[in-house]
């Protein structure tokens, strides 16, 4: 089978730099959000984006143009999912979202259409089995920021059949991505790892051992890691991270992923991070 349209639902962080990826590599487009204005919030980050691309001299403005061209913003499912080859879901990390929209998109799309979730942690084989084409749900999860970052972790659901996994995976490479294969386990396996040690360090300011900055310090100054962890969950959104240990609580039963009380704060607060204008540090 060959993908020549990708729809790509949810035009947050995520999927906008989905969509991003896809076009650059020639693929035609669909970016759908719920609302117009969050469709153009999403279109306008990826033009921002390749702007910038074009004044550091790395691209011209007639191949911004031509990215430009192959996305297409829209509010209508129907329409969106009709013509999808492929459809890679970006919405809110709650499994009723997801099952809900994988209902609505077996129902819409054709039956050749492969279903893949950029999902961080919650089960493939049970999104998979709220649709009558199993094998054909997938797990592909990119990591932020899209353009920047090289993996794909692949996930393969209980029923996902090799055709399917080999699609992805031939896509993820033609995006210049490089996959990794992983089963099906509650976090996967970049956010069981990830995730516990933001939220150990979101425990060490919640006990006072010491404060956002001195954190972010050591494991920058000393482990020599991009971003700090609480910087890097402020980027990831601490909505995204407390549904992720959430998963991963409820996923293994374990009581070491116990999400910190103080992330539940914040995020009932609306302190979600960068998106938001405020989570563990402000931002104007
Ligand atoms: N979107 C697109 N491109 C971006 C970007 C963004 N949000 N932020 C930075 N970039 C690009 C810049 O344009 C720049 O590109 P060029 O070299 O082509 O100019 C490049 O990235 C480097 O940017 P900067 O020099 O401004 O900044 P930096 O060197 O500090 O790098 C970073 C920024 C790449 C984000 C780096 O800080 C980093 O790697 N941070 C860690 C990111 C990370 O861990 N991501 C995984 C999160 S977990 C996840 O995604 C899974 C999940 O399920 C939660
Ligand atoms: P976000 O909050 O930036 O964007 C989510 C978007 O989905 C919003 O624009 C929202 O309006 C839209 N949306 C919600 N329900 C929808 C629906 N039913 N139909 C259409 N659109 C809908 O979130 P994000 O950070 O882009 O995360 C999206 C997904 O990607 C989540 O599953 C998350 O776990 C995953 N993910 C996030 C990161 C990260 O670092 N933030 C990394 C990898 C994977």
């Amino acid at each position: 089978m060959s993908v020549k349209y990708v729809t790509v639902i949810g035009a947050g962080q995520m999927g906008s730099g989905i969509a991003q990826v896809f076009a650059q590599s020639g693929f035609e487009v669909t970016l759908l959000d719920q609302q117009e204005a969050f469709v153009q919030k999403g279109l306008s980050s990826i033009q921002k984006k390749l702007g910038r691309q074009v004044e550091k001299g790395r691209s011209t403005q007639e191949e911004m143009d031509s990215i430009l061209s192959r996305i297409m913003g829209t509010t209508d499912l129907k329409t969106a999912a009709t013509k999808a080859d492929l459809v890679v879901e970006a919405i809110i990390e709650q499994m009723e979202a997801k099952v809900s929209l994988f209902q609505q998109l077996d129902e819409l799309c054709p039956a050749h259409t492969v279903l893949a979730s950029n999902t961080s942690s919650l089960p493939i084989t049970e999104i998979a089995a709220v649709t009558k084409r199993p094998e054909k749900v997938i797990g592909m999860h990119f990591m932020n920021p899209v353009p920047v970052m090289k993996l794909v972790e692949i996930i393969r659901g209980l029923a996902t059949d090799q055709e399917t996994y080999d699609l992805v995976e031939q896509l993820s490479r033609e995006l210049g991505k490089h996959p990794v294969e992983v089963n099906d386990f509650p976090g996967f396996v970049s956010n069981r790892i990830l995730m516990p040690m933001i939220n150990e360090a979101i425990y060490t300011v919640y006990e006072g051992v010491a404060t956002p900055e001195a954190v972010d310090d050591v494991m920058k100054l000393g482990m020599n890691h991009p971003m700090g962890p609480l910087t890097l969950a402020d980027f990831i959104g601490l909505d995204t991270c407390l549904y992720i240990m959430e998963t991963l609580h409820e996923g293994f039963g374990d009581s070491k992923y116990r999400p910190c009380p103080l992330l539940r704060k914040y995020v009932k607060a609306g302190w979600l991070g960068r998106k938001s204008g405020r989570g563990f540090y402000v931002y104007k």
